[in-house]
């Protein structure tokens, strides 16, 4: 019976259909894909976080981020040149203190890692465009990204309005440090106002606000806690950071932020939530970053490594969908292998 029905099918008329519409024309040759490639790629795109730990003295492996290390503040400049000679769109640095306590004031440390970290690599390369996160759970003997006090019954919350002082200082003292752009990541409610008017009462008027305006509670950020040094000593981030479920609240924190007076967006993690940078690109003209973060990152680098993957093509794949859903520019761990990759 099967093959006369494949007897059947032979003695139709073929062949059947002349399509008229044949986008494969467009498929032919490597030339005219690249003419008609709606998304780009180019180093420029790509944001490259740091770490920079205060008590280092050589670089130290982070083992949950193959290919990634914690580095000394005088690898700064070194690291500097190297954005640079990339043609890489930026950097953003993150500070490991030497040391933490309840209200992480060695944020607002102006010795601390990070302003050290940014004047050399502002002295090193003055146009290379820096950035810094900041969040205060890197300095927090807590791990959580703000002040504790007692909620009604006695368990620890962190206290909204009491942290965002910590992070308006935080963010002067990176300015003064000479950051581009500082970015708050802790998503305390009104930070964006706060730092906005800190900065502006402070001379520091023309430092940029990008803001982590979406960022979702993910099992993402795993192996960054190793990198940064910030797991949570008790409990989680999900009373400030979103539920992974939401999307019209994506929007309400954009258009908040947006309303406070941040100058760029984010949307954190990136690959789990295309559809997020999509939604929140459409709704807001403010250029918008997508964070690639640790655990997209470990994922690839884990199953490159166990030969699952081509890594390459995975990797310009990943940040080619990244754009496409919307993102201007990705901060990435990916960014130096990928701008190598795209010459
Ligand atoms: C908070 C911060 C985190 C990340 C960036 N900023 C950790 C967190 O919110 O738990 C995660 C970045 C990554 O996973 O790559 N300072």
């Amino acid at each position: 019976a099967l093959s006369q029905s494949i007897e059947r099918v032979d003695a139709l008329q073929w062949p059947l259909v002349f399509p008229t519409e044949r986008p494969r024309r467009l498929r032919r040759s490597s030339a005219i894909r690249s003419l008609v490639r709606e998304t780009s790629l180019a180093p420029s795109d790509f944001v490259l976080p740091l770490f920079f730990n205060e008590v280092l003295d050589e670089a130290r492996p982070v083992s949950t981020m193959p290919g990634v290390s914690q580095l000394p503040v005088a690898a700064a400049a070194d690291q500097a040149r190297l954005a640079r000679s990339l043609g890489l769109g930026g950097i953003i640095l993150f500070g490991l203190p030497r040391t933490k306590d309840a209200s992480g004031s060695s944020a607002y440390d102006p010795n601390g890692p990070v302003p050290r970290a940014v004047a050399a690599m502002k002295d090193a390369v003055p146009d290379l465009l820096v950035i810094t996160d900041v969040c205060v759970d890197e300095y927090t003997d807590h791990g959580h990204c703000g002040i504790l006090r007692p909620g009604p019954r006695g368990h620890l919350e962190v206290d909204n309005d009491a942290t965002l002082e910590v992070l308006a200082k935080t963010a002067v003292v990176h300015a003064a440090a000479g950051a581009d752009i500082v970015a708050p990541s802790d998503m305390m409610d009104g930070r964006v106002d706060a730092l906005r008017r800190a900065l502006d009462g402070t001379g520091h008027e023309s430092t940029a606000i990008l803001s982590y305006a979406v960022k979702y509670a993910s099992s993402f950020y795993g192996p960054f806690r190793e990198a940064a040094d910030c797991a949570p000593k008790f409990g989680d981030r999900a009373g400030y950071q979103m539920d992974p479920a939401n999307t019209r609240e994506a929007l309400r924190e954009a258009r908040l932020d947006e309303e406070e007076g941040a100058d760029l967006l984010m949307v954190k993690p990136a690959l789990p939530y295309l559809d997020v940078i999509a939604k929140v690109r459409a709704a807001s003209p403010l250029p918008l970053g997508a964070y690639n973060v640790s655990g997209e990152y470990a994922m690839i680098k884990a199953a490159s490594a166990a030969g699952m993957i081509d890594e390459k093509r995975a990797v310009l794949e990943l940040l080619t969908s990244i754009r496409r859903a919307g993102a201007d520019f990705i901060l990435t761990y990916h960014a130096v292998d990928a701008a190598r990759w795209l010459g």
